[in-house]
């Protein structure tokens, strides 16, 4: 039986960070096994909301992918492209276009929420209304059954279904699949202050952070602000650093409550400890980050060779999408 087919894409708008890795990366190199992987960089839908800064995301594209690929990305189980490349994204986007009604775009709630949060970047445009029909040009192209996403993305993906379903329908044929939702079911990482790790924020530590950044930014972190003497017992589920160990190190998370909650170590070595665990994790892959921007060129062919291959595929759909409307 032929592997089922996944596709996923994320926004190249600057470093990545921890919460890609927990959020999306890590699942996505777990999925590489099982299934077809399509994994994209979305750099219209970045282009969508930061049009004004063109070269943020083209600057970005490189760095990105030379992430994916030092975190564990194999680009020979799985098709690694850029979207805007693949021209076939906008074909269909057009397509798709034509049957989707405006009313489903502006009751989508990313885009209500997007539009309230995002005043300073002037996104009440034409194009960024149509941000979900490029997400389902993206999805239905590859004929992917799956989509694993975050819950803030599942609104996108019912769209998706509900336009494959009116192009079904309209034309009386089945040309594309219509794609599940593959819910990460992963523990919430916040930022370093505790709001919503982000960009924006610079509350984050970055995939490819230095030690010396990495000290820092956890020596700087909130504990539990009723323990104010190692001698006071502290309370870890209210505690930032207990939740990173939660998620980076499980297995030490008993141990970690025990020494808080008994008033046996204090902050400052319970966060030297974790700091010492994050960088083992970090530098070596951060390392491998470093040898492949070193010869750019294997990472150019490595995209060139995803985006032929994605090409063949999209350029397919496109072909049975216009025949199926006989165009
Ligand atoms: N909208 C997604 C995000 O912001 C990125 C994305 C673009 C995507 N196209 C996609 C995700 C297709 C999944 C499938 O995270
Ligand atoms: Fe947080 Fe660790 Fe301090 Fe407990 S000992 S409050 S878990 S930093």
């Amino acid at each position: 039986m032929s592997k089922k087919i996944i596709l996923s894409g994320m926004r190249p708008t600057g470093k990545l960070h921890l919460g890609h890795w927990v959020g999306a990366l890590s699942n996505w190199v777990n999925l590489q096994k099982q299934y077809k992987c399509f994994f994209m960089v979305a750099d219209w839908h970045a282009l969508m909301s930061e049009y004004k800064n063109p070269s943020v995301i083209t600057d970005s594209i490189i760095d990105n992918v030379s992430d994916w690929l030092a975190y564990g990305i194999n680009p020979d189980e799985s098709v690694i492209f850029v979207q805007s490349q693949v021209q076939e994204h906008l074909e269909l986007f057009m397509i798709l276009s034509f049957l989707t009604p405006l009313g489903w775009l502006f009751r989508c709630p990313t885009f209500k929420e997007q539009i309230n949060q995002l005043k300073d970047k002037e996104i009440n445009t034409y194009s960024f209304l149509g941000y979900p029909v490029l997400q389902a040009s993206d999805i239905t192209l590859y004929k992917a059954h799956f989509v694993p996403v975050g819950e803030d993305q599942l609104p996108h993906l019912e769209l998706c279904r509900e336009i494959v379903r009116r192009f079904h329908h309209l034309y009386n044929k089945e040309v594309f699949i219509e794609p599940q939702a593959l819910l990460t079911q992963v523990p919430r990482l916040s930022g370093l202050d505790g709001r919503k790790m982000s960009k924006s924020y610079n509350n984050y530590i970055a995939l490819d952070d230095d030690d010396k950044s990495i000290k820092n930014k956890i020596s700087n972190m909130v504990t539990d602000p009723q323990r104010i003497k190692k001698e006071d017992n502290g309370h870890p589920d209210v505690c930032n650093v207990y939740s990173y160990y939660n998620v980076f190190a499980k297995e030490k998370a008993f141990e970690v409550r025990d020494w808080c909650t008994g008033a046996k170590k204090g902050c400052v070595e319970c966060k030297k400890i974790f700091t010492d665990l994050l960088i083992d994790f970090i530098a070596p892959h951060r390392e491998k980050k470093r040898e492949f921007l070193k010869k750019k060129d294997y990472i150019y062919d490595i995209l060139s060779d995803g985006t032929n291959k994605a090409r063949a595929v999209a350029s397919k759909t496109v072909a049975e999408a216009r025949k199926a409307m006989g165009i």
